[in-house]
């Protein structure tokens, strides 16, 4: 019998990518996604249940309050899901492979192409959240904690990634304004797929950034898919992070990911030239892998 794997948050973004890549990327493994409808992740005594009654040989955790405005609002629950839960989680996979999805924005953005022995100094509660629950998940040494860049991609839902976000924006003709002083290294969800079931079969627990290798501001990505999304178009502008009222937000969260790109079989290419390359396949954009 295959080993089982738990996929957390499976109808997000990039828990939906790890399914849909699972056949491709990791067919030695029988997967199973969990959802909210599943299983409320807050609920100790249903997961124990579920721990007891499915027996997993590792954990990919993606579930996660992973929006910096809802955090910032309400940081008792952001605390629940993306602390309390991630810990209860880790405990109830004590003696298996857990990853757990950390964020880049552990940092403080101030230096930039941070690696993972650079002090974290997180400046909104989301990031508050993944740098207290990176803490207890490292304390048992078969654990790993994924920070994660900047994903684009399609989410079931249609409201999870940036790009989604760009284009819900201007759906109905309204103008956004794009930073020009605010920088990230992009990825596409599959290639955060790819990398983390390279990762999961290796099982070389530890810390590890995964991001694009292509640092790029804001208003830089958005140019970057007018191509793709002609929508765009007229209604991205360029802007200053210094105008934006809401929750605290690093300016440049580029990350070094040399530590994993060692393990992997596959360049974590930039987002730019991954557009680039697949102009020609006549695939949807963001249909993996390729
Ligand atoms: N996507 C990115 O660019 C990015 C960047 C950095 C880090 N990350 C991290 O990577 C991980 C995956 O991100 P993502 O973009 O896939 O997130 P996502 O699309 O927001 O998915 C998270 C999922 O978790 C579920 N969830 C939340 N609370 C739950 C609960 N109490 N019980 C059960 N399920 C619950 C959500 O369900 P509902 O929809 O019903 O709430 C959602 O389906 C997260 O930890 C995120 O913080 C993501």
């Amino acid at each position: 019998m295959a080993p089982l794997v738990l996929i957390t948050g499976a109808a997000g973004l990039i828990g939906r990518y790890l399914l849909c890549t699972a056949p491709r990327w990791a067919p030695q493994w029988e997967v199973k996604g969990l959802t909210r409808q599943d299983v409320d992740l807050t609920d100790e005594r249903a997961l124990r249940r579920l721990w007891r009654d499915l027996h997993p040989h590792a954990v990919i955790h993606c579930a996660a309050q992973s929006r910096t405005g809802p955090c910032q609002q309400n940081p008792a629950l952001a605390r629940r899901i993306n602390v309390d839960a991630t810990a209860f989680l880790a405990e109830l996979s004590a003696d298996i492979p857990f990853l757990f999805f950390s964020s880049d924005q552990v940092f403080d953005g101030a230096k930039g192409w941070y690696v993972e022995t650079d002090p974290v100094n997180p400046l909104n509660v989301y990031g508050e959240t993944k740098a207290e629950a990176e803490r207890l998940v490292l304390q048992n040494p078969r654990h790993s904690v994924i920070r994660v860049g900047l994903n684009a991609g399609t989410s079931p839902t249609g409201d999870r990634s940036f790009v989604e976000d760009m284009r819900n924006s201007v759906k109905d003709g309204t103008s956004l304004t794009l930073f020009t002083d605010e920088f990230r290294c992009p990825l596409p969800a599959g290639m955060t797929a790819r990398a983390i079931w390279e990762l999961i079969e290796q099982n070389r627990p530890s810390l590890y950034h995964l991001g694009g290798a292509e640092r790029l501001s804001r208003w830089e990505i958005g140019q970057a898919l007018t191509s793709w999304y002609p929508e765009l178009r007229g209604h991205i502008h360029p802007g200053s992070v210094e105008s934006y009222v809401g929750a605290p937000r690093p300016p440049d969260l580029s990350m070094n990911c040399a530590k994993l790109q060692g393990l992997l079989s596959f360049p974590l290419s930039g987002f730019r030239a991954w557009l680039a390359g697949r102009t020609s396949t006549g695939m949807d954009l963001w249909d993996y892998p390729d």
